[in-house]
């Protein structure tokens, strides 16, 4: 038998060793991820020509206070952000119906959202951290953070509260490139009362400052923590 021959006998054993290995076994968010991941590079921010922005969301949900110090608080929140970024887009009618994924957060384009007044070096364990892929481009984070801030306790007001506050910013991009929001108030009722201080409010604002230099806005999203130490 010569080759020619034996070639349709190659490709028929070949197909058949392919179909036992990948059978039926249509695996939609491998598809998926084939489509949106293959050609995409997670140092592009996510602003096109004709939305060049991108606007993200930071929510923060307050879970407990694990230390109030004299020059330090320690706190453990989930920081929330979403954004959208074109490049993950899908049909969901083309893939079995799935309309979202969870992939590991790193290897999508993340905002380099910073606490500002960071008094400590502990941040997000981003890299534990999963974000979840809508098929319109939406990125949903949370990021379990223990955060360590300046805030100086020695002196309370009259009534004997300190404030206390977390900035949060963009390090490298400013409001033109990445514009933050903050859509809902801080979330407490995840929040686990400590024997040792009281949380009598907690409030968010979002702030644009604008520098001599340069036209264009620096926005941050300022948390603002009410506490009393207990008697
Ligand atoms: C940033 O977001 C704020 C609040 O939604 C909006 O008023 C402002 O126009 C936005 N700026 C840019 C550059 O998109």
């Amino acid at each position: 038998m010569n080759i020619v021959c034996l070639l349709p006998v190659l490709f028929w054993t070949s197909l058949a060793t392919f179909r036992l290995i990948h059978g039926q076994a249509t695996i939609p968010e491998e598809e998926i991820l084939k489509l949106i991941l293959s050609n995409y590079n997670d140092k592009a921010r996510p602003g096109t020509v004709t939305t060049p922005t991108v606007k993200v969301d930071h929510t923060l949900s307050l879970l407990r206070i694990v230390e109030f110090g004299s020059k330090t608080l320690t706190a453990e929140v989930w920081q929330a952000l979403h954004w959208k970024d074109p490049r993950l887009t899908w049909t969901p009618r083309s893939y079995h119906g799935l309309q979202s994924l969870s992939i590991p957060a790193d290897s999508v384009w993340l905002p380099d959202v910073v606490l500002y007044n960071n008094g400590g070096s502990e941040q997000g364990q981003m890299s534990k951290v999963r974000a979840t892929v809508y098929y319109h481009g939406m990125v949903y984070l949370v990021i379990p953070s223990r955060i360590v801030s300046y805030c100086d306790s020695s002196t309370p007001n009259e009534q004997g509260d300190v404030i206390c506050q977390w900035k949060f910013g963009s390090w490298t991009n400013n409001g033109l490139k990445v514009n933050l929001t903050n859509s809902r108030p801080p979330d407490v009722s995840n929040y686990e009362v400590n024997s040792a201080v009281d949380v009598l409010k907690v409030d968010s604002t979002r702030n644009e400052i604008f520098y001599e230099c340069c036209p264009e806005p620096y926005p941050d999203i300022t948390y603002k923590l009410t506490l009393k130490r207990k008697q």
